[in-house]
C-alpha cells in the first residue's frame, strides 16, 4: 500500500473515500461540515435519524452524497471532544480501517488527523495513522497457498494535512509511520513462522540479508565452536539437546556518532521451546515458536531504525537455540558453567531462556554499553501476574525505567515495574552451585530477573518479560510484533538527548 499526504480542503478531494469525524455532541469536525455545507446538509439531515451518534466505535458509509467530487464519504464516530486520548484515536482509526476493508474502494483519504488529542502534534497523527492502518491490514500470508480471495483491494491512503503546514515535514512523518510499521511486519512475521522453518540458522541467515539491505547494519554469526571457546556453557548446554546448531547472531547498526557508546538489545531467541527433559504439557505446546519473540522486535527494531537512518548506534545480539528433549540435553540437577564462570545448577530445563540470556549479557559487555536491554518471552508467571496488557520491566538503573516507562506511554506499548529487591534473590540458593535456575513457585518473574542480574552488575540494565505481549492466543493467534514500539519510542527519544 502507498501512503501519502494532502493538504487540500475535504470538499475538494476527489478520492474514492474521504473519512471524516463526528463527535458524541452530534458535532460534525471542521472536514464533515465542509462536506455537509457542499452536500447543502445530506450529513446533517441524516444525523436527525439518528444512524450515527457520534461514539466511538461507530461509522457509517455514505454513497451518492450530492455535489461531491469523492465517491464515498466515511463518517467514523470519534467520542467527546475534548477528552480524546491517544488509545481513543487508535480506536477511531481501527474502526475507520475496518468499515474502509469491506468497501470496494482503492483509495482514501483521512482526515481525521484534524481530531485534537492530548499531547500530540500532526506529525505523531500522522505516523499513528499509518502505523495503525499497515497493522489492521497485516495478515501472515507467508505459507497460505490460496490468496485470490483475500485480494486487498485498497491501493493508496492519504492524510489530510492542514494546508499552512510544511508539507515536506509531513512526507518525513509517512516515511517514519511506514518504517515502524516495517518493523512491526518483520516482528510479526519471524514471531508467526513456524519451528521447523524459523530455526536459529534462518535467523542468522534474516540478520545477514538485513546487511546485505542496509549499509549501516553489520551483522556477526558466532557459531558454537566461537561459543565454546568463549565459555558459553549455559548457552551451549541448551542447544547441545537440539540437531540445529545454536547460533548467537551480532547486528551493529551505526547510525550514530563513531564515539557514541551504543545501546544494546538482547533478544531471546528460542525458535522451540518444548521444556527439554521438564517436557512441557502438550496443550497449546506449539505456540512455544513464539519463545523467539525477543529476537524479533530486535530485528524489527533494527531495521526501522536503519529505514529512518536514526542518529544512534544500537547493538542487537541474539542468542538463538532449540529447548528439545533428547539423549544429550540437559538433565534436572546438571551444573554447568557460564562465560562469566558462575557455575548454575539446572533444575528445570524448561528455565532455558535465562541460561541463554546470561552468556549473551556478559558477551553484551565488550561493547561498552550505554545501556544493555533484554526482551525475552521469560516466564509463564510473568502472563498471570500481567495478562497480555503489560511486559513486565525490572531494572537495575531508575533513570532507565523511567525513560522506558515513558517511552510505553507514548506508544501505548504498556510496561509494568517489578521489584528487583535483594529479598528474592535467596530463592535462587543452592547447596550444588553459585546459583539455581529456578526459584520455586513464588514469584516466578521476579526470581528469574534475579537470575539475570547477576550477570548484568556492569552497566546499567533493563530487562522486558514480553511472555504475555509477544503473542495473543485463540482466533487471534498470532505474534503482536510487541515491544517494537516501545523499543524503537525509547531509542527516538533518545536521539534528540
Ligand atoms: N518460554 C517459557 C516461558 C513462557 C511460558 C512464556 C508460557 C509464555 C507462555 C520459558 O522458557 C519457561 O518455560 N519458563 C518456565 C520457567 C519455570 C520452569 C521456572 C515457566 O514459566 O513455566
Ligand atoms: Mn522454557
Ligand atoms: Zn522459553
Amino acid at each position: 500500500m502507498e501512503f501519502g499526504v494532502k493538504s487540500g480542503t475535504s470538499e475538494k478531494q476527489r478520492s474514492g473515500c474521504v473519512i471524516v469525524g463526528i463527535h458524541e455532541s452530534g458535532k460534525l469536525t471542521e472536514s464533515a461540515q465542509l462536506l455537509d455545507e457542499l452536500s447543502e446538509g445530506f450529513l446533517s439531515n441524516i444525523l436527525t435519524k439518528g444512524d450515527i451518534k457520534g461514539k466511538v466505535g461507530q461509522s457509517l458509509l455514505l454513497h451518492a452524497v450530492p455535489n461531491l467530487l469523492a465517491e464515498r464519504i466515511l463518517l467514523v464516530g470519534c467520542g467527546k471532544e475534548k477528552e480524546l486520548n491517544d488509545s481513543e484515536f487508535k480506536k477511531i482509526l481501527t474502526k475507520a480501517i475496518s468499515t474502509l476493508k469491506n468497501t470496494g474502494t482503492q483509495e482514501a483519504t483521512s482526515h481525521l488527523t484534524e481530531l485534537s488529542i492530548k499531547d500530540r502534534d500532526e506529525h505523531w497523527k500522522i505516523r499513528q495513522t499509518i502505523v495503525s492502518v499497515r497493522e489492521s491490514y497485516y495478515r501472515f500470508e507467508a505459507l497460505q497457498t490460496k490468496k485470490e480471495n483475500k485480494k486487498q483491494l485498497l491501493k493508496k491512503f492519504f492524510c489530510a494535512i492542514s494546508p499552512r503546514k510544511n508539507q515536506a515535514a509531513a512526507e518525513i512523518a509517512v516515511h517514519e509511520g511506514n518504517a515502524i510499521a516495517n518493523g512491526i511486519a518483520l516482528a510479526k512475521e519471524l514471531g508467526n513462522l513456524p519451528g521447523n522453518i524459523c530455526t536459529p540458522s534462518y535467523l542468522a541467515d534474516q540478520a545477514n540479508s538485513l546487511a546485505n539491505h542496509f549499509k549501516s547494519i553489520k551483522t556477526r554469526i558466532l557459531e558454537e565452536e566461537d561459543m565454546n571457546e568463549l565459555g558459553m556453557g549455559a548457552l551451549l548446554s541448551v542447544s547441545k539437546g537440539s540437531r540445529q546448531p545454536a547460533k548467537l547472531i551480532v547486528m551493529e547498526y551505526n547510525g550514530g556518532k563513531k564515539e557514541a557508546k551504543p545501546v544494546v538489545l538482547v533478544g531471546k531467541g528460542l525458535t522451540f521451546d518444548a521444556g527439554g527433559i521438564s517436557l512441557k504439557p502438550g496443550a497449546s505446546m506449539d505456540e512455544m515458536k513464539f519463545d523467539m519473540c525477543g529476537s524479533a522486535s530486535v530485528f524489527g527494531t533494527i531495521k526501522a531504525l536503519a529505514e529512518m537512518d536514526s542518529p544512534i548506534n544500537v547493538t542487537g545480539i541474539v542468542p538463538s537455540s532449540e529447548n528439545l528433549p533428547d539423549g544429550n540435553a540437559n538433565k534436572p540437577g546438571d551444573v554447568v558453567t557460564s562465560m562469566a564462570g558462575t557455575t548454575i545448577e539446572i533444575l528445570n530445563t524448561d528455565a532455558e531462556g535465562r541460561l541463554l540470556l546470561c552468556d549473551a549479557l556478559t558477551y553484551a559487555e565488550q561493547f561498552n554499553p550505554d545501556v544493555v536491554i533484554d526482551i525475552a518471552t521469560l516466564t509463564g508467571a510473568c502472563v498471570i501476574a500481567l495478562g497480555k496488557h503489560a511486559s513486565g520491566l525490572f531494572s537495575n538503573y531508575t533513570p532507565l525505567t523511567k525513560a522506558i516507562q515513558q517511552a510505553a506511554e507514548q506508544s501505548g506499548d504498556k510496561v509494568w515495574e517489578l521489584p528487583l529487591w535483594d529479598d528474592y534473590q535467596e530463592q535462587l540458593k543452592t547447596n550444588f552451585a553459585d546459583v539455581a535456575n529456578i526459584g520455586g513457585r513464588d514469584a516466578g518473574s521476579i526470581t528469574a530477573a534475579c537470575f539475570l542480574s547477576r550477570f548484568t552488575k556492569k552497566y546499567h540494565w533493563a530487562h522486558l518479560d514480553i511472555a504475555g505481549t509477544a503473542w495473543l492466543t485463540g482466533t487471534d493467534k498470532g505474534a503482536t510484533g510487541r515491544p517494537v514500539p516501545l523499543l524503537i519510542q525509547f531509542l527516538m527519544n533518545r536521539c534528540h538527548e
